[in-house]
């Protein structure tokens, strides 16, 4: 039976996938079970930071699967004590919880959240509301679902968990009607991902943080796919020089392995107690040292090259026909087209030996942050010639 049959029979029918079979991979390229190349322009929906089987992070992983691969929570362990402390360093956060997904991120999230409210405020209060923006996206546990800011993903899950409302992006006559004294944080993505690669405006983001800090308003930034070196900075948040209360990682601070993480301040160092909130396999060892390789390959020297990439991208793609207009920051970049379909160019690219994605109706580029200006010379073309074919 082929590994597609095998899927198709064994694995519930939740992704559309591509008819392609990947095996293995180095650096920007990965191949299929025929030998046929790709250039991955997409890094598994921005996890491979560090592209596929980077030495250092291999040996990483494989040096600690051998020592100690997991232990439970209830006792210490190295790698994830030195990865809490490294990322508290880079990030000027006072605390961490180690989960596995951005989703559970965002939950820890939106309980931290309402914990600090209930303990501050009391609960009868009712000060539980999260506002997040509308095109959203947080999840696909049920209540990452409800702070999605999305009505196609609020069809078939009833019922959704409530105290969610939603606000239109860079809109500060909404954001400003709905904060009411219900409210106990405001969640944002710095730009939408998978709502299409748009970016908030740093007025509207400065005045953001000025409303929820005059009212107590926890401001949760989801950097679930913008953190972790995606836009040129370590966090998003760096481009609009402000800090929020909770930050949420997971995706590329990984490099390959599932890992989320719930990053706060001093307030809410403390709100959280034993029994509150765990996960079995949060900060898991040999995550934890793999995500340590992440970290210290993304000095501020690689970071500036993602700035330097992103002017390659947008030079060559500005002389390509069908390209209407680029969105987005750093190797985070959402392309609109003239007359093509996103799915069309995906498949048309495939063929020709390049991984895409998209976002909505755009075309949507994550590539690792380490490829190279070749490599990305090379991939471009490929994208090119679909796009004038
Ligand atoms: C901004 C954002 N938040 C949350 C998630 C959910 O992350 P995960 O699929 O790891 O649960 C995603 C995934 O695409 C995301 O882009």
């Amino acid at each position: 039976m082929s590994v597609q049959t095998q899927t198709q029979q064994y694995v519930m029918h939740t992704y559309a996938r591509k008819p392609v079979t990947l095996v293995k991979g180095q650096g920007a390229i990965v191949y299929d079970e025929s030998g046929k190349q790709y250039f991955d322009f997409s890094s598994g929906i921005g996890v491979n930071s560090l592209g596929y089987s980077d030495p250092e992070w291999s040996l990483a992983i494989a040096k600690q699967s051998q020592t100690l691969q997991h232990t439970s929570n209830l006792y210490y362990t190295q790698p994830m004590a030195q990865l809490a402390e490294i990322l508290c360093q880079r990030t000027n956060y006072a605390k961490v919880f180690f989960g596995n997904s951005g989703a559970e991120a965002n939950e820890g999230a939106i309980k931290l959240a309402r914990k600090y409210s209930f303990d501050r405020y009391g609960k009868s209060a009712q000060r539980y509301k999260i506002l997040t923006l509308k095109d959203s996206f947080h999840g696909r546990t049920v209540t990452t679902l409800s702070a999605t800011g999305q009505d196609v993903f609020h069809q078939s899950f009833d019922p959704f968990t409530p105290g969610f409302d939603y606000v239109v992006a860079n809109d500060l006559a909404d954001l400003t009607s709905k904060l009411d004294d219900q409210v106990c944080a405001v969640m944002i993505e710095f730009v939408q991902g998978e709502g299409g690669i748009h970016l908030l405006d740093k007025v509207y983001v400065q005045t953001l943080f000025e409303l929820c800090a005059a009212k107590d308003i926890l401001v949760i930034a989801d950097e679930v796919q913008t953190g972790i070196g995606r836009t040129g900075r370590l966090l998003a948040s760096e481009h609009y020089q402000v800090q929020p209360d909770i930050s949420t990682l997971a995706k590329g601070l990984g490099g390959g392995l599932p890992i989320g993480a719930v990053l706060c301040n001093e307030k809410l160092a403390d709100v959280f107690q034993p029994g509150d909130h765990a996960t079995t396999f949060g900060g898991n060892p040999v995550v934890c040292a793999g995500a340590q390789v992440v970290l210290d390959k993304l000095t501020l020297q690689v970071l500036e090259s993602v700035q330097q990439k992103e002017q390659l991208i947008r030079q060559h793609l500005e002389k390509m026909p069908e390209v209407k207009k680029i969105d987005g920051i750093g190797l985070m970049l959402g392309i609109q087209l003239e007359s093509k379909t996103a799915a069309e160019v995906i498949d048309a690219c495939l063929e020709e030996g390049l991984i895409v994605l998209s976002a909505k109706e755009k075309i949507r580029l994550l590539p690792p942050l380490t490829i190279s200006a070749e490599e990305l010379k090379q991939g471009l073309a490929i994208l090119a010639k679909v796009l004038a074919d």
